[in-house]
């Protein structure tokens, strides 16, 4: 979503880690991946448009949307900034794909040319970051694979062809399927971006000028702090909690129709209490991992771990993007098995 964006909240130590991870060396890629909505796209771009102060010194920072369709304004944020003729020449030779695509494809002829054209090829003492989000959804959960480790390629010949003092790449996606893959391999570091905090999470909903009459309590523990399903909240329903809702149950009967068919329904019943038990679950954690609703737990981006919170959809193993999905898929259920 473009257009008007609240207020920034929060992400103190998730700023900090990526400052971190990006002021040294590293040897693979960060690959960040978090619920639908947590604000993986926010916290890159603000990261991005922020670097000068989170890193100091002599830092150049390159984000790509591979999400843009069209424009190339829209595709790139970079800090200091890219001239749009070097992005159209980095593309250039392909056409008919979306801007942004082709230039997470391209990555390495833009890396180029900034290099070349823009600083002589002296990126000596120079920390880049190069992000790349929405890499799975862009050019599909069976390519990221290879396009992690065709960044991991990327790394080394950058370092070895330019010898800036560093060169990163963080890349990041919300399809719980593409981590599997990634996972496979030591061809990335894997961390966890989780939806906001409980403060943070409130101080948005008073910037986002909710009703007085609204519970705060309940709208905690139904979105669990992801900022995106607020923002659809506040923007898209006005506030409309129970409109939200329905639409919602409309788009999970689906899954609870195929968990039926499939003779699951018991065992989905259970996992909206306890994710966990999703760990002996094959076919169940496939299908609520492709349709987005549940993510494998790990190491957090910021500081501390994702504490088990049963009440919020979390388990040790697993954990729910938010409690909307399961709240809203028991309800489904008991009314199907009543019906
Ligand atoms: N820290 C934050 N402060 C204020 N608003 C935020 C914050 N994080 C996210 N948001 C808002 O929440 C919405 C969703 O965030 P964002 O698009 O970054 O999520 P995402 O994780 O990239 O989602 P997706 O998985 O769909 O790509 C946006 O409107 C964004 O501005
Ligand atoms: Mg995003």
């Amino acid at each position: 979503m473009r257009g008007a964006q609240p207020p920034f909240v929060d992400r103190v130590a998730e700023l900090g880690a990526l400052a971190r991870w990006s002021s040294r060396q590293r040897a693979t890629p960060l690959y960040i991946y978090g619920p639908e909505g947590c604000g993986k796209t926010r916290l890159l771009r603000e990261f991005v448009s922020r670097v000068d102060e989170l890193l100091g010194g002599d830092a150049l920072a390159v984000y790509i949307d591979a999400l843009e369709a069209s424009s190339p304004v829209h595709a790139l944020l970079s800090k200091p900034s890219v001239p749009g003729r070097l992005i159209e020449e980095a593309v250039a030779a392909a056409v008919g794909e979306p801007i942004g695509k082709l230039l997470a494809l391209s990555v390495s002829r833009l890396v180029g040319l900034i290099a070349e054209r823009l600083y002589e090829r002296r990126l000596r003492g120079k920390i880049v970051v190069l992000v790349v989000d929405d890499v799975a959804r862009a050019i599909g959960v069976e390519r990221v694979e290879w396009y992690v480790k065709h960044l991991y390629e990327l790394t080394w010949r950058v370092v070895e062809e330019y010898e800036p003092e560093a060169f990163n790449v963080i890349v990041s996606t919300s399809e719980g399927e593409s981590l599997e893959l990634i996972q496979r391999h030591r061809h990335a570091v894997t961390r966890l971006l989780w939806n906001l905090g409980r403060k943070p999470f409130q101080e948005l909903v008073e910037k986002l000028g909710a009703p007085e009459s609204l519970d705060r309590g309940g709208l905690w523990r139904l979105l669990g702090g992801n900022p995106g399903k607020l923002v659809e909240l506040a923007y898209n329903y006005e506030w409309r909690l129970d409109e939200m809702l329905s639409e919602y149950a409309g788009r999970l009967r689906r899954v609870v129709l195929r968990a039926l068919e499939e003779n699951l329904a018991g065992r989905l019943l259970e996992a909206t209490r306890n994710p966990d038990i999703l760990a002996g679950e094959p076919a169940l954690r496939s299908l609520l991992t492709r349709e987005n609703l549940v993510l494998e737990t790990g190491i957090l981006l910021g500081d501390g771990e994702l504490g088990v919170d049963r009440e919020l959809g979390i388990g040790r193993l697993y954990a729910w993007q938010t409690p909307l999905y399961p709240t809203l898929i028991h309800r489904l259920i008991e009314s199907q098995l009543h019906a």
